[in-house]
């Protein structure tokens, strides 16, 4: 063995295909739905057709009548379900409305469960209910009569009192006294994640009373403490499973009302029942993000450096919940400005209650202050770049806290270079290529950086081989081959050597794959978890007679290449450490608890709570994320077509885990930045509060022809003070700004200013007239 040729030791920070991929690839990989299951019941929902009223009555005579169908769950025999606490009421739903029940609060509400021996029967089912309702007229959203505004965050269960709306000094004073002023209102639009994986629940009951639900899930240890609730059982007797999620952006980390409702039905039928939700049901049952406006003014001096920033936003929520994204909190942190004031309103309507969706807060809000600032470049006829620098700072305004890092200039100044940004403007439409019209746009791109308590289990095995274990979740973010890697490294094996077990309830907690923690969080406690393996081997091999270590001290000794050294040169190869200290394996399990968050924060994870902290809330500092988004848009000087031909983004996010997976990740946000500019939009009949573009075939996207060419350049950080590793969460900075670089270039090709969401081919036209 001590002559052994020395394995390689896989880094933190080298490209590592994923080593899920191949699973991926071949099918072989498990979702939700394709677990085997005997025999089971399949079932059908049934969503209301009106937004607003109540169900007179259900005729289910011929759907019972139909063979295969075992039973309709409607409000009259589901049995007791409480409908639970929503994410911002500390609990874990994605809505409080509850299912099958006689009250309609939004278009698309659960109004019955029908199930069947098959599939086909279950559907044909529930097409034979028929339902009567008493309807009343519903708001829609901005524009609609019965548009109610509300608390814009009630008070949490635990006391807690909502965080108020940033702000500094005297803004109407500095807006007073500013020689120059933007002042604009804009808008995004309602818009859903259209994951490719449906949501789908399974359910299957024991003979003694233990639930296991597999259903795609960014919190498997956060649903099965909900689900416990809403069924009124205990936690230990829900088992939910989900190793691979096929998309979810958000919306598979809350709770839906779905998953009790097939507990229960699969409890009264005593069989599985499998419910697949359709993608037009998947509308209206899950979350999407919700729809905003936005007024911004910008009051800056001839230098250009702001003397006052507002921000107000309005949301759109449901009648009883208040989802709030609330993004001022970034907004009025970005730039140096000594007068701030912002203000969130939420605007209750008949709708379902939205929620989560890819850098929440960010998107919209990110979007109006960036497009403002190109405004205010332009009235200051300074160059877009410039303006950011003038106004860049070390500390955020509200509070003088100084950021961890923050490498905003960095990054644009590396995108531009790379980009080839011509700093003397050429003034708006007057670049041309042909009929078309060239515009070259740019934005600053923030998402905070947030970290949570976690837990882990690590085993090491005489044979060098680890096991790794932690609640986390594969959401399409390479969890599986970051927890390998770093696994890998801290061990002194390389990735092959690693299995890593992942999503799902009975491991030990890892918060919620949310606000882009994960990777800060779970690589963070898993390290630990390593490092008490290596001291354990390393107090072994000191300490013996027969170890070439003997002597050295157990902080000089590292793991790497599969063997445990020390910096004279001296080493023991690992199966050698491993058979003295610890015959068969050596077992350590670890929790963390990071800068700022509550001390019982681990107490709270195996209650299923995550308290995911960081950011912009902790006492003493803030921690961010930063880029630098650019585009060239071309746009058809007859038919207003947009093109974008190219899109560079420069980012810093700390330690870098896999650049392979950080760049895919980012290069996913920039193409997501320019749908969510040009295509992204859930379209809502007005008079009927329903949404009518319920498909993916109306989903439109970018795809590789619409975006020639995209060049993600990762700048090297080193920030120990967010955590250990240094590591800032990257899955939610990538479509940050990107929007507003698009508008901002979209201006520079045509002249015209669109400020609302997406940008469509008539606003370019002059025949714009305001929408519904
Ligand atoms: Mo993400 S929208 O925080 O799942």
């Amino acid at each position: 063995m001590a002559n052994a040729e020395t394995p390689q030791t896989t880094r933190i920070g080298s490209a590592t295909p994923r080593i899920d991929g191949r699973l991926k690839v071949t099918g072989a990989a498990r979702y939700a739905s394709d677990q085997p299951t005997a025999h089971p019941a399949y079932g059908w929902l049934l969503v209301s057709s009106i937004a607003k009223g109540r169900i007179r009555s259900i005729d289910e005579r011929a759907a019972r009548a139909l063979p295969g169908v075992l039973d309709v769950f409607t409000w009259k025999n589901i049995g007791a379900i409480e409908p639970g606490k929503t994410f911002s009421q500390k609990g874990f739903m994605g809505t409080s409305i509850a299912p099958l029940q006689e009250q309609i609060h939004h278009d698309g509400q659960i109004v019955a469960l029908v199930a069947a021996t098959s599939f086909e029967a279950a559907r044909e089912g529930a097409r034979l209910l028929v339902v009567r309702y008493a309807e009343e007229k519903p708001s829609a959203g901005f524009g609609s009569v019965g548009l109610k505004a509300g608390p814009v965050e009630k008070p949490s269960p635990g006391g807690e009192p909502p965080l108020p709306d940033p702000k500094a000094g005297d803004f109407a004073a500095g807006y007073a006294s500013a020689p120059v002023k933007i002042d604009a209102r804009y808008a995004t639009p309602t818009q859903h994640h259209n994951p490719i994986e449906l949501f789908t629940t399974t359910c299957a009951w024991s003979g003694d009373g233990k639930l296991t639900v597999w259903e795609g899930s960014q919190n498997v240890s956060g649903f099965k403490h909900g689900l416990a609730k809403q069924l009124a059982i205990k936690p230990e007797d829900i088992h939910v499973i989900s190793p691979f999620v096929g998309g979810a952006f958000g919306s598979k980390g809350s709770l839906t009302q779905r998953t009790a409702i097939v507990a229960l039905a699969a409890r009264q039928l005593g069989r599985p029942l499998k419910l697949e939700v359709t993608r037009a049901q998947g509308f209206t049952t899950a979350t999407y993000r919700a729809e905003t406006r936005h007024h911004v003014k910008l009051g800056a001096g001839t230098d250009g450096r702001l003397v006052a920033l507002s921000h107000e936003g309005e949301e759109i929520t449901s009648r009883p919940d208040d989802y709030k994204v609330g993004g001022v909190d970034t907004t009025t942190r970005v730039y140096a400005c000594t007068n701030i004031a912002s203000k969130v309103t939420m605007l209750h309507a008949d709708r379902n209650t939205p929620g989560f969706m890819r850098s929440p807060p960010e998107t919209p809000y990110m979007f109006a202050l960036e497009c403002a600032m190109d405004e205010l470049a332009w009235a200051l006829k300074m160059d877009p770049i410039e303006l950011r620098r003038v106004n860049d700072t070390k500390v955020e305004p509200i509070n003088g806290l100084p950021y961890t890092s923050r490498q905003l200039m960095p990054c644009f100044d590396a995108a531009a270079q790379a980009f080839g940004w011509n700093t003397q403007r050429p003034q708006p439409r007057s670049m041309r290529d042909g009929d078309w019209l060239v515009g070259h746009g740019c934005a600053s791109t923030i998402y905070p950086t947030q970290i949570a308590p976690a837990t882990a289990r690590v085993r090491l095995t005489t044979q060098g081989r680890a096991l790794v274990q932690t609640g986390t979740h594969e959401i399409g973010n390479g969890a599986y081959t970051a927890l390998a890697i770093v696994v890998a490294d801290k061990l002194g094996l390389k990735v092959e050597d690693i299995d890593v077990r992942i999503g799902d309830s009975e491991l030990p907690p890892a918060p919620v794959a949310g606000g882009s923690n994960s990777t800060a969080s779970v690589c963070n406690v898993v390290a630990k978890a390593c490092e008490q393996i290596r001291a354990q081997l390393a107090a072994s091999a000191v300490a013996a007679a027969d170890s070439p270590l003997k002597g050295a001290s157990t902080q000089d000794l590292t793991l790497a290449g599969g063997s445990l050294r020390a910096s004279d040169g001296r080493s023991e190869p690992l199966a050698q450490a491993m058979a003295r200290a610890a015959p068969g394996a050596i077992e350590a399990y670890a929790e963390n608890i990071p800068h700022g968050a509550k001390p019982d924060g681990v107490a709270l994870l195996y209650q299923g709570v995550s308290s995911i902290g960081g950011g912009f809330h902790l006492k003493d500092r803030v921690q961010a994320a930063f880029g630098a988004s650019f585009v060239e848009v071309r746009v058809h000087a007859r038919t207003g077509e947009i093109r974008v031909p190219r899109i560079v983004g420069a980012y810093a996010f700390g330690q870098v885990v896999n650049p392979k997976a950080a760049e895919s990740q980012l290069m996913g946000g920039q193409i997501w930045g320019v749908s969510c500019a040009l295509h992204e939009a859930t379209e809502i009949d007005r008079r009927a509060a329903r949404y009518t573009n319920t498909n993916l075939a109306d989903y439109l996207i970018p795809v590789n022809a619409d975006i020639a060419s995209h060049q993600v350049l990762i700048l090297p950080e080193d920030d120990r003070q967010v955590n250990e590793l240094g590591i800032k969460g990257v899955g939610e900075l990538g479509n940050v700004g990107m929007n507003a670089a698009v508008a901002n270039a979209v201006f520079h090709a045509t002249g015209v200013r669109v400020r609302e969401l997406p940008i469509r081919l008539e606003d370019l036209l002059g025949a714009r007239t305001a929408r519904a």
